[in-house]
């Protein structure tokens, strides 16, 4: 295990009142990473899910704690997105109908794929918000002038991703063999995790962007076509450069080793983790 996850309950108690105004890029850029946000704690749980449906097949002490970890930062990613989406709501997007698509497409998919490509729906979608993970800590400047709490749930949410990018993924080399069937199980449900996540981010943006008022905002597009696509530091130039490296056969997240980038982790958790108060000494 390269970095073993630690569960923090922090707390970020953000302004709702900047939640359609707080990066500084402007209204585009606030609403894709909004959007994202509304697939998060549907999402999240489905990859619980998915590890608990596994977790008496695991018999090995460190991945056992390493999924635990994994649950509990999960967990509080939900209920933090959660409260992040209620001021969505709050400001009229349409956050709450598309909250119930993805939940409703996410218990189809438990209801009628076996296990194991729940699994790999939940290790295909771990690479993608690694690899997410990793763009947004190597490219803190897109935070620039930016609500600082807002600033630093996303900054949170990077790290943890990044610290626990490896755990479903060691789930699944520890439950799984290494057939044709079980690689083409693992590249089938990447291929349709892909084909359905990326469509619904387009068009939950744009009904977004609808709302607020933002569709004919040509400046606006220009300032989210560079943070997409901008050859240096693009998102989704960046992100489809690395997303193919899972087509490997001996793929593993920890192949690229970023355990570097936790180094300020700690000074974020002192900020806003939530402790237990301090029992009094007599
Ligand atoms: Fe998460
Ligand atoms: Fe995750």
């Amino acid at each position: 295990m390269t970095v073993m996850p630690i569960r923090r309950n922090m707390k970020f108690n953000l302004d709702p009142s900047r939640i359609n105004s707080w990066s500084g890029r402007g209204k585009h850029v606030t609403l894709f990473l909004n959007t994202l946000s509304t697939f998060f704690p549907e999402g999240e749980r489905f990859f619980i899910d998915s590890l608990r449906n596994y977790r008496s097949e695991i018999t090995e002490p460190e991945l056992q704690e390493a999924v635990r970890n994994f649950i509990g930062q999960e967990a509080m990613h939900g209920r933090e997105h959660d409260e992040y989406n209620d001021a969505m709501a709050a400001a009229g997007l349409n956050t709450k109908s598309h909250e119930a698509q993805v939940t409703w497409l996410l218990k189809s998919m438990q209801k009628f794929f076996p296990k194991s490509s729940q699994l790999g729906g939940t290790i295909a979608l771990e690479h993608m918000t690694a690899l997410m993970g990793d763009f947004i800590l190597r490219h803190k400047e897109i935070f620039e002038n930016a609500d600082p709490t807002y600033r630093d749930i996303w900054l949170w949410h990077a790290y943890e991703e990044t610290e626990h990018k490896g755990v479903a993924y060691d789930a699944w080399l520890a439950t799984q063999d290494d057939s044709m069937l079980a690689y083409a199980n693992r590249i089938g449900t990447f291929a349709l995790a892909m084909g359905l996540f990326w469509p619904l981010v387009t068009a939950y943006y744009l009904s977004n962007l609808r709302k607020e008022k933002g569709l004919t905002d040509i400046r606006g597009w220009m300032t989210m076509g560079h943070f997409l696509f901008n050859r240096k530091s693009g998102m989704f130039t960046t992100l489809f450069s690395e997303a193919l490296d899972y087509l490997r056969r001996d793929f593993h997240p920890w192949d690229h080793d970023n355990s570097d980038l936790l180094r300020e982790l700690d000074a974020l958790a002192d900020l806003y983790e939530q402790k237990p108060p301090k029992k009094k000494t007599a």
